[in-house]
């Protein structure tokens, strides 16, 4: 491949300014190419809207055989792709296996969530029969956050094309190469020409796309962007928005027993992946006894023991950097800015690039901490005096992607099921976890009712009713009150 810009089945480079991708561990430039302008935007929308009608028309199971083949692709080019995509990000070489596993994976998911929640269902009526089908919307525009930059525009992608719309991709900004990477295995199954296009940029670049005539937007990024995206949408309720957002998301520890395993659960939720998952704890709220201080002592010891470096050191890390210097600099700033006591600090690491932030434990009992999300591996503590205040200290957020209860007690779960508002709610297992075989997506200002993951057929095409009779047969005798 040869540009930044993927349109109508041919690489070229963008008519817009040269961007680059820099290595966060290493501060080197990994990519270098001119972007997309307005110009170029207009044509992919234009490609894609030409290919549509041909894919949206191809038998399913010819559409199902070239995303096979896509799975094929990314399966043989796993051990290549995920060492660009630790370059890129600085994410763990074992993440980033595990974010192409994902991505080979959600073809199949996909495929049986289309049979499942949509697809063509059909009823016997006396007249002949009663048939459900499911239409793809159109041209989808997609853009994809940096944190999972293969794996979450990935989960739009493949259920988008499944269904039959067409797609206009834009990346992050600070991952193009792995965007890049996405639409060279898609290209590489035999996907035809248009039907999925590439526009490389940042957010001038987005602000073109959803300035065309597209009948979906398919986000994944922050809370701030979403309500943009809402306010701009405002007018036109026939472009499918689905939102998948941030989150500022609670773990309650209650009568929860051995304090180091549930700092294992702990740890996992709120520093994996260096803190950049939307799913990741941001508020522990353990008890105001012996029983939470015990827990709050064994994550800060446990904090201590995780391995932080380079993805391709001689050690295998737990987490490596945060996304850029700049990201790094923002979270230490907000997390000075937080206040509250601080049990471990989010601090730079001695020897490492300035991307690199040390997990931090900051206690903010009694204070009230804006309802923020921090994208960085900072976890909050607040000790309360009840279950009952934690559930209300748990639910004390704008927000409502992910929620966990760490306890021995299943009538604490069932409670805590019943009260908690959130999308993902887990229990005696990480925030974190998440599946392709399920629906992923958050309440409030984390999504707007449209979860991705298992549900993200339901988003990619509408329903059609229809009740058919295969001849014309005479009805007169059922209109009521019909003269002589
Ligand atoms: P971001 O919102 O800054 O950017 C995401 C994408 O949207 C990028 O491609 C960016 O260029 C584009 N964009 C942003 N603002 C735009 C605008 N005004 N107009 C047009 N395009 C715009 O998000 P990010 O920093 O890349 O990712 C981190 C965020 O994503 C976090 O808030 C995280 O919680 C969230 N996230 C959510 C989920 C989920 O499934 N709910 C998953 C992963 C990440
Ligand atoms: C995230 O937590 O950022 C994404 C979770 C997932 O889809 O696995």
């Amino acid at each position: 491949m040869s540009g930044s810009v993927f349109i109508d089945g041919v690489w070229r480079a963008g008519a817009g300014p040269e961007a680059v991708s820099v290595d966060p561990t290493t501060g080197e430039i990994i990519w270098r190419q001119a972007v997309a302008d307005g110009a170029d935007v207009v044509d992919a929308v234009a490609a894609a809207r030409r290919a549509f009608p041909a894919w949206a028309d191809r038998p399913r199971d010819e559409r199902i055989a070239i995303l096979r083949r896509y799975k094929e692709v990314l399966t043989a080019r796993t051990a290549d792709y995920a060492q660009a995509l630790s370059r890129e990000t600085g994410k763990a070489l074992w993440e980033t296996k595990a974010e192409l596993g994902s991505m080979a994976g959600k073809v199949d998911a996909s495929i049986k969530a289309y049979e499942e929640r949509t697809g063509e269902h059909e009823n016997a009526m006396v007249f002949g029969r009663a048939v459900l089908r499911h239409r793809p919307h159109g041209v989808m525009a997609v853009l994809g956050p940096f944190n999972f930059p293969g794996h979450l525009p990935n989960g739009h992608i493949v259920p988008a094309l499944l269904a039959g719309d067409t797609v206009v991709f834009k990346p992050s900004e600070e991952t193009p190469l792995a965007g890049q990477l996405l639409v060279e295995a898609l290209e590489a199954a035999g996907v035809p020409a248009g039907v999925v296009n590439l526009v490389q940029g940042g957010r001038a670049v987005g602000q073109a796309l959803i300035d065309q005539e597209i009948d979906g937007l398919l986000f994944t990024g922050s809370a701030a962007a979403g309500a943009f995206f809402r306010r701009h949408f405002a007018d036109r309720p026939d472009v499918i928005l689905a939102l998948e957002l941030g989150g500022n998301n609670p773990l309650v520890v209650w009568d929860a027993g051995d304090a180091e395993a549930v700092a294992a659960l702990v740890v996992q939720s709120a520093f994996i992946t260096t803190g950049q998952r939307c799913s990741c704890a941001r508020r522990l709220i353990v008890s105001d006894d012996a029983a939470g201080r015990a827990v709050i002592d064994a994550v800060a010891a446990l904090a201590e023991r995780l391995v932080i470096g380079p993805w391709n050191g001689g050690e295998e890390p737990f987490m490596g950097p945060l996304i850029s210097d700049r990201a790094a600099a923002m979270a230490l700033a907000g997390a000075n800015a937080m206040g509250g006591r601080t049990v471990r600090a989010m601090a730079p690491v001695d020897g490492l690039s300035k991307a690199f932030v040390s997990p931090g434990l900051v206690e903010v009992t009694g204070l009230e901490i804006p309802d923020e999300e921090l994208f960085a591996p900072l976890l909050q503590v607040r000790r309360v005096a009840s279950f009952d205040e934690a559930i209300a200290a748990a639910n004390a957020t704008r927000y409502g992607l992910s929620a966990g209860l760490i306890s021995n007690e299943t009538a604490h779960w069932e409670h805590f099921l019943r009260r908690i508002r959130a999308g993902v709610v887990n229990w005696n297992r990480p925030t974190t976890g998440a599946a392709g075989t399920m629906p992923f997506g958050g309440l409030g200002t984390s999504g707007n009712h449209r979860p991705s993951a298992y549900y993200a057929a339901d988003y990619c095409a509408y329903p059609v009713a229809s009740f058919e009779a295969a001849s014309v047969s005479d009805t007169l005798g059922d209109i009521k009150g019909l003269r002589a």
